[in-house]
């Protein structure tokens, strides 16, 4: 799996993408494209006749000749054009496209842990890079293809003057070569010097950052932030300054012989038109075409770095196509529509990928159906992780779970997320309309207010609402221009809410979703939530909640006590209790500042 795919399979998978995402486009930009690039090297040509035509004084020739360049002129000037605004398009979509693949193979990839795995995130990191220059690219890659075939053209074209001219391609290597050694080297220096610019811009950036800008301030601290981003930005830009100017000159002198090779097939066709083997519209033709070939060649060999680019990109790509089809899930049971027994955890550990030990070791425990689950213990004790191997979002590394005897690694897995409510503790902020922001939670019903505010009402933060200007309609986060930042514990209000807009859940779980709420409201979100996942709920929904709070765990049938990585104790509270052993320990403790 550490070896990359050739580059053939990525530039295939690349043209399958674009012809699947906008096949007229890739048809159109590429047929006009190839008509500019045949039309262009033509004006030497025509150049050709225009002179010879004068020289013969024949007006007719002349006029015909000035007619046709304004033709070509025109015809190859606008086929470009159309060139380019379709391939811009495609290019764009695909791109888009290749967004979208990526949000469906994550996907597919079902298990978290998967997706956590450095080699994966380093793929992918890869191709998001890179998808911000792949349009443009991918524009340059295609143009250096025509430019390709205007080379032909003209070398055919100088041919007719004389077979030896097709020598004055070799001429532009030098130069070329040169262009690609000061490139490289240009590179290497911005690579050196990035550490320099990134520390620069970090300075320019805490300079000018509103939270920032206020302890500065205070510390006194601008002018020292101001000297090192000034400091850093020099090294990075004299670096960079002495890379280009060596480039510089050494391309220069490596043109040197292009010249020479130049004005050598100038002075050639010049010597045969005075002694009457070439007109005087060949010496035109080749001092026009032999430009152009410079340029087109320079053309051709500036793009490299942008093939390099792209096929690297879809190797990446590919990459994560075949990593995710050998971890796609597979497994095809369906969660009934209701619970009847349970969960069971049969002595289930888990161990994160690269971790010395398991977060979770050997956990056995039982959560009937109908009932309310508290786990407790300490920070990193493992709660976060129990709770996601119930979610399904990674796959225990021993024992099993199983929902109504089903083993949860034979079930299909979105089938089982999409039975699942809850809050996490790492909930996310997402930052559109608050009605989105709540609705998400149930896609089909993000659209309406009555149901989310349903929602809101049920999670017991109604009052959201009014707290916003524009109510359900108030833009959230600070990516809106006029878009309102909740605090801590509005942002929990919204992710609480949205882990209602689901009515029907088989499990309910809440990782600390009170966290940031004052304990009368975590109060009254957990009785709602005891009211939905009753024993007498018809569907059997399982609530599993993590809290800190007593007043929270004392009132679920089963607390489940988790101690680094273990299940310590279980019962209820008051056996928890009568018992005296760790939960007892942390209730008394807790007790004196609490409930
Ligand atoms: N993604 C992860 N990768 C590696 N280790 C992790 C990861 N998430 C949590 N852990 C580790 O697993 C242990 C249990 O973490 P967690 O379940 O989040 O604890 P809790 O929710 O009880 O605070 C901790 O030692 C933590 O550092
Ligand atoms: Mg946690």
């Amino acid at each position: 799996m550490n070896e990359r795919p050739p580059a053939t399979a990525g530039i295939v998978l690349l043209l399958r993408t674009a012809a699947a995402t906008d096949r007229r486009g890739l048809i159109v930009s590429l047929g006009l494209g190839s008509l500019a690039s045949l039309l262009t090297p033509l004006f030497p040509l025509l150049f050709k006749a225009l002179v010879d035509g004068a020289v013969r004084s024949d007006t007719n020739t002349v006029t015909a000749a000035a007619v046709a360049i304004a033709a070509l002129q025109a015809g190859s000037h606008s086929s470009g054009s159309y060139a380019s605004i379709f391939g811009w398009n495609l290019w764009e979509r695909v791109t888009v496209s290749i967004d979208e693949r990526l949000v469906g193979l994550t996907t597919r990839l079902g298990l978290v842990d998967r997706a956590e795995r450095p080699d994966y995130v380093e793929h992918l990191t890869l191709v998001r890079t890179n998808r911000e220059t792949f349009q443009e690219s991918m524009m340059s890659l295609v143009g250096a293809m025509f430019l390709a075939v205007q080379v032909l053209v003209t070398i055919a074209i100088l041919a007719t003057v004389a077979p030896i001219l097709i020598l004055l391609p070799l001429f532009s290597a030098a130069p070329v070569a040169a262009g690609r050694w000061a490139e490289e080297r240009g590179q290497r220096a911005l690579r050196e010097s990035a550490l320099d610019a990134r520390t620069a811009d970090g300075f320019a950036l805490l300079a000018v950052d509103p939270p920032a800008a206020g302890e500065l301030r205070v510390l006194r601290l601008r002018e020292l932030v101001l000297e090192r981003h000034i400091a850093a930005w020099e090294r990075a830009v004299a670096r960079q300054w002495r890379a280009e100017s060596v480039g510089a000159l050494v391309s220069a002198a490596a043109l040197v012989v292009f010249t020479v090779g130049f004005a050598g097939a100038v002075l050639f066709v010049t010597d045969r038109s005075l002694h009457g083997g070439a007109t005087v519209g060949a010496v035109i033709l080749v001092l026009t075409a032999g430009q152009q070939l410079h340029n087109q060649i320079g053309g051709v060999l500036a793009s490299s770095g942008d093939l390099f680019r792209i096929v690297e990109t879809v190797r990446h790509l590919a990459w994560i196509e075949r990593y995710v089809d050998l971890h796609e899930e597979r497994g095809a049971a369906r969660p009934a529509p209701a619970m009847r027994e349970g969960l069971r955890l049969e002595g289930v550990s888990f161990r994160y990928d690269g971790a010395e030990r398991d977060a979770l070791a050997d956990v056995s425990l039982t959560l009937p159906a109908g009932s309310v689950v508290a786990v407790v213990g300490e920070n990193g004790a493992g709660k976060s992780t129990l709770v996601k191997l119930l979610c399904g979002l990674h796959r225990p590394t021993a024992g099993r779970i199983a929902v109504d005897g089903v083993d949860l690694a034979d079930t299909h897995a979105p089938s089982w997320r999409a039975s699942l409510s809850g809050a996490f503790q790492d909930f996310v902020r997402f930052e559109v309309l608050a009605r989105e922001s709540v609705g998400i939670g149930r896609i089909e019903e993000a659209g309406e207010p009555a149901r989310v505010r349903r929602a809101l009402a049920g999670a017991d933060v109604a009052d959201l609402e009014g707290e916003l200007p524009e109510g359900l309609e108030t833009p959230l986060g600070r990516a809106f221009l006029n878009g309102v930042d909740l605090s801590g514990g509005q942002w929990q209000k919204v992710a609480l809410a949205r882990s209602m807009m689901r009515e029907a859940p088989l499990m309910l779980v809440l990782d600390e979703p009170t966290y940031s709420l004052d304990v009368d409201s975590e109060r009254r979100v957990f009785e709602w939530f005891s009211r939905v996942a009753g024993t007498d709920n018809p569907l059997g929904t399982i609530t599993v909640i993590v809290s800190h709070r007593f007043s929270t765990v004392r009132a679920a049938h089963v607390v489940a006590v988790v101690h680094d990585g273990r299940l310590v104790e279980s019962g209820t509270h008051a056996e928890l209790l009568r018992r005296g052993g760790r939960y007892a320990e942390m209730y008394r403790t807790q007790a004196e500042g609490y409930v």
